[in-house]
């Protein structure tokens, strides 16, 4: 009897029950609104210096930006879901004016920040995907388990929801992103059915289409079928890839040389794509097959700080199953003498 009364009142502290292989167990402390990964991983990787300016262009709930402002930095937050904005501004208020938070998708605050007079930076961090909250939040339409509108933008003000997609694209459209961003094997069978199933009547919630996705893709094991789905629709939704493209190019030149861009992928996809940019920005000399010899590489801007990605350590991906896939690259920008 003690031992249930004291282990909900754990769980009602917020902090999570883990058991580990041998039987023990761990409490640990989560976050209500989201829980950051790869976090010390990240900020050291950063070097926060006392003073330095750092944009946090995936502010979520703040977690990686309190990190950075504990170690003395300056910390512009970036979110495009009003939400993240102001619950990470209360979060963060007691940092006065080191903590600004800005309303804005993170590949296009560069001209937003230059407005302000904020022209260069010493480091960049993009975290990148869904926070908790969100996918939490039954209304926003992100989650297959809760009921909700097909919506799924993190940005309200945006004008395509899941939905119009849902409804409206062609079967071959749908198939390509369920095929491209979702990894989903039964693409075609998915699609056919999405646009059957609209036949009937117009889709509109998250119940909805699950069914439908569950409807020819049998369960198994532990992955719900539609969580590809679900995926796929949500980085089409926010034109994630292009996004990303936009982002990485735009925020590399608002860091100062020295300055250190760090970013965490969750998906092959995004994690191919910032590894191939941060590939050619650091590569001195490129070479082609027609050429006598290797050329200086006209893209030759950074240098790396990470050989291979890092990732989450046993610990982290027991507490936070989010952490498995997470991904963190880390380059510097070159000093113009390097
Ligand atoms: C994984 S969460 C970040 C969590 C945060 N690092 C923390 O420690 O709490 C991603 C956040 O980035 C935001 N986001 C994703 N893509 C964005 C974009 N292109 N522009 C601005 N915000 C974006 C989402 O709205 C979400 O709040």
């Amino acid at each position: 009897m003690r031992r249930r009364r004291q282990r909900t009142g754990r769980i009602a502290a917020g902090l999570r029950r883990r058991e580990f292989p041998g039987g023990k167990e761990f409490f640990v402390k989560r976050h209500e609104y989201h829980d950051s990964v790869l976090l010390g991983e990240t900020v050291e990787a950063l070097r926060p210096a006392e003073g330095g300016r750092i944009v946090d262009g995936t502010l979520g709930g703040g977690g990686h930006s309190e990190a950075l402002l504990e170690r003395g930095a300056r910390v512009i937050g970036v979110d495009q879901d009003a939400e993240a904005i102001e619950y990470a501004r209360e979060r963060l208020a007691g940092w006065g004016d080191r903590f600004l938070a800005v309303r804005s998708n993170f590949a296009e605050v560069v001209p937003v920040l230059m407005g302000m007079g904020i022209c260069a930076v010493d480091g960049v961090l993009l975290d990148l995907g869904v926070s908790s909250r969100q996918l939490d939040a039954a209304g926003r339409g992100f989650s297959f388990r809760q009921e909700g509108p097909l919506d799924m933008r993190m940005d309200a003000r945006g004008s395509v929801t899941a939905a119009d997609l849902v409804n409206e694209w062609g079967a071959s459209e749908l198939e390509r992103i369920f095929r491209e961003y979702g990894e989903e094997p039964h693409a075609r069978r998915i699609a056919g059915a999405v646009v059957r199933a609209r036949e009937r009547g117009v889709l509109r919630t998250t119940l909805e289409l699950a069914a439908v996705v569950e409807g020819v893709v049998p369960r198994t094991g532990r992955i719900h079928p539609a969580t590809r789905v679900f995926q796929a629709l949500r980085m089409a939704v926010n034109r994630e890839m292009e996004v990303l493209e936009n982002g990485l190019v735009n925020l590399m030149g608002l860091l100062k040389p020295g300055g250190r861009m760090a970013v965490i992928t969750f998906h092959s996809l995004e994690d191919r794509m910032v590894k191939r940019y941060f590939s050619r920005i650091t590569a001195e000399t490129v070479d082609r097959p027609e050429w006598p010899e290797a050329r200086r590489n006209p893209d030759w801007a950074a240098v790396r700080v990470t050989r291979k990605a890092v990732v989450a350590g046993v610990a982290e991906t027991a507490n936070n199953p989010r952490a498995r896939s997470a991904k963190l690259r880390v380059v510097e920008k070159r000093r113009e003498e390097s």
